[in-house]
């Protein structure tokens, strides 16, 4: 019997039948204020303190300017005692090196490697991967280069968020079928109102939750209740 790991965000677990199992990975998908890098961050958040250093590798947002973005738990306290390393694919103003093309997914393998090695590493986020997925036009050296990137997270214990802008991973089927489970986010528009949810696409190896169920964004975080989104009117 696989291990399983506590994310730590409220509800989330339940949905996932229990938690996510230690050192698979699993991808997050959902449109643009989904609220993808939130619950990717509040992962690494309530990991750091359940002891569980993280790493954040993101090529959206300078480093500096995540803290401020997340307003829940102490991030700036686990960056600066070395329980969370973020790490920015895009420079910061005022640095000379704007060679992005370096990471591509073999390069950032190379280093995630590096990072999970020398500091113990257990839980990785990658928000998003959409920019490495573009850069190949070719789907087989894709595949190979994410299967690589994901056996070696594998290999170290490495509990994975891989965050995939969009409706779903199932716009790329061979990404759908490389990760062990899939959660997407969204919102529900009715004629009055527009809702939240979280819902469990796909989970390898265990039952989980097949609703949707409403989720919420505050000043504590994410919150996944047992609540079924109220649709149409
Ligand atoms: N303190 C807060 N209280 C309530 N809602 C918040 C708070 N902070 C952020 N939000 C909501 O979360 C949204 C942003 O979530 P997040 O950045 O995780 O989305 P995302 O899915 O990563 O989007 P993108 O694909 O654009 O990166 C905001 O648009 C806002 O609606
Ligand atoms: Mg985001």
């Amino acid at each position: 019997m696989e291990e399983r790991v506590k994310s730590g965000v409220p509800g989330l677990d339940d949905i996932l039948g229990g938690g996510l199992f230690r050192g698979q990975t699993y991808g997050i998908t959902g449109g643009p204020g989904a609220g993808k890098s939130i619950l990717s961050m509040e992962f690494l958040v309530r990991g750091a303190e359940r002891g569980e250093r993280g790493l954040y590798v993101t090529s959206e947002v300078p480093a500096d300017k995540l803290a401020r973005q997340i307003p829940f738990g102490s991030l700036q306290g686990h960056i600066d005692n070395g329980d969370l390393i973020v790490f920015s694919t895009r420079p910061l103003p005022g640095e000379v090196t704007t060679n992005t093309e370096k990471f591509d997914l073999a390069g950032l393998t190379y280093m995630v490697k590096h990072y999970v090695r020398n500091n113990d590493i257990k839980r990785v986020v990658f928000d998003s991967v959409n920019a490495f997925v573009q850069q190949y036009d070719d789907r087989r050296p894709l595949r190979r280069e994410l299967n690589n990137l994901v056996a070696m997270l594998e290999s170290y214990g490495c509990t994975t968020l891989l965050v995939f802008e969009g409706d779903s991973a199932t716009s790329d089927p061979s990404v759908e079928f490389l990760v062990d489970g899939v959660i997407e986010l969204g919102r529900i528009e009715t004629h009055q109102d527009v809702v939240r949810y979280a819902q469990v696409r796909k989970m390898r190896g265990t039952a989980h939750d097949l609703n949707k169920r409403a989720m919420e964004i505050g000043e504590q975080g994410i919150l996944i209740t047992n609540i079924k989104p109220f649709y149409g009117d």
